[in-house]
């Protein structure tokens, strides 16, 4: 076996479950540095509590790390939720990725792709036949590894606002729309 392969056999992945919290968030941060922590731990309350629109699944990746109780340390996420609209895809709702990440530490180690396909395997399980992503155009590293993991391009898209003025809404009256899923990707 390569030296790659043995780094592969040391990752594991499953879905959180509610003692993962706090680790899931901090990783969620890491993807949405931009994003309150507030904010996110909310999410992860609701998604963990009644459930939430903003996210259906939650996978978590953990590496060996002799240092940590059971001796592995999380080092990536990766989270779906049920779009009811996904470019390219008619059968809907359908999965689609939200937020994938991997820790700088461990990336090209294969971590990503067992996320991927732990969503993959959630995603088939339910009878879905199509798995729906995006990612910046610059993101080169992303977009290089969909198209690795088998994503096709399905279109580029230019987003615009104009500002309408007035004042600035109170913290209770900011609206958030189900399809909210952070600042940043
Ligand atoms: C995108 C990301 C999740 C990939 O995680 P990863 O653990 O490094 O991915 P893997 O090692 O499983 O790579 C899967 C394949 O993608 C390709 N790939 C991944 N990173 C690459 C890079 N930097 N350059 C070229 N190819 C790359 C490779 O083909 C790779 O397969 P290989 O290692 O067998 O050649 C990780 O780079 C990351 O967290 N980036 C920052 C956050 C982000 O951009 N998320 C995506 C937003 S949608």
């Amino acid at each position: 076996m390569t030296g790659d392969g043995r780094r592969r056999r040391r990752i594991r992945v499953r879905e959180a479950t509610p003692a993962d919290a706090a680790d899931w968030v901090a990783l969620r941060h890491a993807l949405w540095p931009h994003a309150t922590l507030r904010d996110l731990r909310a999410t992860a309350r609701a998604f963990f509590g009644a459930g939430t629109l903003e996210v259906a699944a939650v996978f978590l990746a953990f590496a060996a790390d002799a240092a940590r109780d059971h001796g592995e340390a999380p080092c990536g996420f990766l989270e779906l939720s049920l779009r009811a609209h996904v470019p390219g895809v008619t059968e809907v709702p359908a999965p689609f990725v939200e937020g994938w990440f991997v820790e700088r530490r461990v990336r090209r180690r294969g971590v990503g792709r067992a996320l991927m396909a732990a969503a993959e395997r959630w995603s088939r399980a339910r009878g879905h036949r199509a798995l729906g992503s995006d990612t910046q155009l610059d993101n080169r590293r992303s977009r290089v590894a969909h198209r690795a993991l088998g994503f096709g391009e399905h279109e580029r898209l230019v987003s615009f606002v104009k500002r309408l003025g007035g004042p600035r809404p109170t913290r209770s009256k900011r609206l958030r729309p189900p399809s909210w899923r952070g600042p940043s990707r």
